[in-house]
């Protein structure tokens, strides 16, 4: 059978791999922690898993849902009120997408004609780069490493890259580096995005993910940013509900219009019950994020001070569910590496090199476990000798 020439772009999946080799060694009654893949052990908060049981018994809730519903449309602006302090959101800058990773496809799709150039974070969460390679765009890969400060650095960007490139992702705190975001980063990112008519597409997925300080805010609360571009904000993460798929395209009305046009054709609207559970969350308690937030800084403390401890260099850890760290040695080969630290210590890592080629030399921890058990991750490593 002849299949098309576009998934000859993917490559096999990394955590399939790891999973397989996961499976083996727990058939052999091998303990193993698993630190690879980025869902939350949270649980959602009552009122939440409330609102889901509730619609189950209302027969409205089993029909097509056609259309987000005015309330979870008010919703969603109400948050970016009292949340992030972006006011001045019309309901024309709001569309629920069945999670920011479905949404990214859809709104390259629709921003992009097969040949055109697209600014992609390198390393990146992998479907920013799919997404592109689907539309038929070409990435332009911009780094995220060590010499920029884990941050993109726009003035980097040759001009005429920029005067080609019809849209820059932009997702900080960023997974998997961990970096965060400025006041100044994204005003330059605003200009930049002025001067060379690139739309910014950032994913604000962990918002509530930032250590050290205050707790992040949003893109579209600088000056110009909702003329220039979109912002996604994904429920998964902040309110531990992954697999719901709630997420939402803000900003530049035309973006989301063209993306709902896209998406209309593929789609009949976010499940009612979904609504129903995204209001909830929106409109419900919020102490918990911040209780949250300050149980994965806990996380994040015990694991690099574990690493540090085992002579591994100390990592920059700001914000995201996940600590970047670089393989010690100087070793490059982060499959390998990661696959030894599955053999010989049980803990369950993804290698850099999934998340693009500049995270050759780096695996990533993800902040999914107690603080206790990341100290055991680190006594098994230590036991094993990395
Ligand atoms: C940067 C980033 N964006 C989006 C997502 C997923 O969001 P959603 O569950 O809304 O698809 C993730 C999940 O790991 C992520 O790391």
């Amino acid at each position: 059978m002849r299949l098309s020439r576009r998934l000859d772009q993917f490559g096999s999946e990394v955590f399939a791999a790891l999973n397989e080799r996961r499976r083996e060694l727990e058939a052999d009654g091998r303990e193993v922690i698993d630190l690879s893949i980025g869902t939350p052990d949270f649980l959602p908060m009552p009122h939440v898993m409330d609102a889901l049981a509730d619609t189950a018994h209302d027969p409205a809730s089993w029909k097509y849902a056609l259309r987000d519903s005015p309330e979870m449309v008010q919703a969603v602006i109400d948050y970016y009120e009292t949340r992030f302090g972006v006011g001045g959101i019309t309901p024309e800058m709001v569309m629920s997408v069945r999670g920011t990773q479905e949404g990214m496809v859809h709104v390259c799709s629709a921003l992009v004609d097969p040949g055109d150039i697209a600014l992609i974070p390198d390393p990146c969460y992998p479907v920013f780069a799919a997404s592109t390679l689907l539309a038929g765009a070409r990435p332009w890969y911009y780094p995220l490493t060590e010499e920029t400060g884990f941050l993109p650095d726009v003035s980097a960007i040759p001009d005429e890259v920029a005067d080609a490139a019809r849209y820059m992702v932009v997702s900080l705190p960023s997974n998997p580096v961990g970096s965060v975001g400025s006041p100044q980063l994204y005003e330059d990112i605003i200009e930049f995005a002025r001067a060379h008519d690139v739309v910014i597409i950032h994913d604000n997925a962990y918002a509530d993910i930032v250590f050290d300080g205050p707790a992040g805010g949003s893109f579209l609360s600088y000056p110009g940013a909702s003329e220039v571009g979109v912002e996604f904000l994904s429920l998964s993460k902040s309110f531990n509900i992954t697999g719901l798929r709630i997420s939402y395209l803000v900003g530049n009305p035309e973006i989301v219009a063209g993306a709902r046009l896209l998406r209309s054709q593929v789609d009949f609207g976010m499940p009612l019950p979904a609504q129903r559970v995204a209001i909830a969350c929106l409109t419900g308690p919020r102490e918990q994020l911040e209780v949250q937030r300050m149980q994965y800084q806990e996380r994040r403390d015990a694991l690099c001070d574990g690493l540090e401890g085992l002579g591994w260099e100390r990592p920059h850890a700001k914000g995201s569910m996940f600590v970047w760290a670089r393989i010690p040695g100087g070793r490059q080969d982060s499959m390998a590496f990661a696959l030894e630290l599955m053999e010989r210590a049980g803990v369950i890592v993804t290698p850099g090199a999934s998340f693009g080629p500049s995270g050759e030399g780096y695996v990533r921890f993800a902040l999914v476990q107690p603080p206790e058990r990341l100290r055991e991750a680190c006594e098994a490593m230590s036991k094993a000798g990395f």
